[in-house]
């Protein structure tokens, strides 16, 4: 697997410019400065979803281009029997925590599976958004009433650890969210997951595999701009919220696929020497012709290392369902003794 960029861990301009007292690492304020003064500049992906950002990441994945939602979707319906068996050994029931649920469209048809086959099943939700909660807990009285739901609010990167169930545990981390950490992220959220189930639980993992370069590309670079427009409100909000004066026709997104790594990567590239200024951080950014924010990475898998980061983590890959046409996997796991 690659080795990605990860923010150094003190940035040297924080000495002269000292950040407000409440700019910690984990916050919108301590990571942006950390990351406007990295080299190279960036920003993490996790800042994408406030409510626009959101609306956006909706529309990318209904594009003609953005294959993972649909193909992802596709295999959850074909194999929803077959993922029944592979990540719940008996008929015992079942507790579903899917970590980032949104609004649990592609879950819900996973679930009418299960119980029509008898499981006795609760599912509890987890996601940031309260407005994507509350549209799941309206879809499942609409359409699954008999379904026991216990939605959470909560960021999965920060909401540790979890109250454990009684029941056999299947953790869902769906739509290759894993691709967009680094390595160490990825495996120092794994080794949580594992930490928070029982050995025999499962985990089910939604991963985007290596393919024809040119497709990703495309994935991450739609002709009609919507990735464009996900990518360049990250400065919209640090204008909002950190009282930044981003000018939003300076900077243009950029998206290269390395087929070497197996990563995408997305920029926003100034388009000329230009300074930003932050009245919370208290701190101003220049910025050259054609310098870069490194905004986000979306990893695509091997087989093989997905085998070697789940042994490592404590799981072990139980079942591998993989689309045809386009290669991306459900990864089924149990955890490990
Ligand atoms: C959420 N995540 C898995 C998406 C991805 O493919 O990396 C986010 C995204 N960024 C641009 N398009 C979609």
């Amino acid at each position: 697997m690659s080795k990605r960029h990860r923010l150094p861990a003190a940035a040297p301009a924080l000495a002269a410019n000292a950040p407000p007292a409440e700019a910690a690492i984990g916050t919108l304020a301590g990571d942006v400065l950390r990351g406007l003064n990295a080299t190279p500049r960036q920003l993490s992906s996790k800042y994408f979803y406030d409510a626009r950002g959101s609306r956006l990441f909706e529309r990318i994945m209904r594009l003609p281009a953005y294959y993972p939602t649909r193909v992802e979707a596709r295999l959850l319906r074909r194999h929803a029997r077959a993922l029944l068996g592979a990540l719940v050994p008996t008929a015992a029931p079942v507790e579903l925590l899917e970590l980032g649920s949104g609004d649990g469209r592609k879950t819900l048809a996973l679930c009418r599976d299960w119980l029509k086959a008898g499981t006795s099943l609760s599912y509890r939700p987890m996601d940031i958004s309260a407005q994507a909660l509350e549209r799941l807990g309206q879809r499942v009285a609409r359409q699954l009433p008999a379904l026991s739901v216990q939605p959470l609010c909560g960021d999965y990167f920060q909401t540790w650890p979890l109250p454990q169930a009684r029941r056999h545990q299947v953790a869902l981390f769906l739509g290759s969210n894993l691709g967009n950490f680094t390595d160490a992220e990825a495996h120092r959220f794994l080794r949580r997951v594992r930490a928070h189930l029982r050995a025999g639980d499962s985990l089910l993992l939604g991963l985007d595999l290596r393919k024809d370069p040119r497709t990703v590309l495309a994935a991450y670079d739609d002709p009609e701009g919507v990735t464009a427009a996900f990518n360049l409100n990250l400065l919209r909000r640090l204008n909002r919220e950190l009282g930044m004066d981003f000018d939003l026709d300076g900077f243009r997104h950029y998206a290269s696929y390395c087929p070497l790594q197996g990563v995408a990567r997305s920029f926003l590239v100034s388009q000329r020497a230009q300074t930003v200024n932050s009245r919370v951080l208290g701190q101003s950014f220049p910025f050259g012709p054609g310098e870069v924010i490194y905004t986000e990475q979306s990893q695509k898998y091997e087989r093989a290392g997905v085998d070697a980061m789940a042994v490592a983590c404590g799981f072990a890959v139980h079942a591998w369902f993989e689309d045809p046409e386009l290669p991306y996997a459900l990864v089924a796991c149990r955890a490990q003794a």
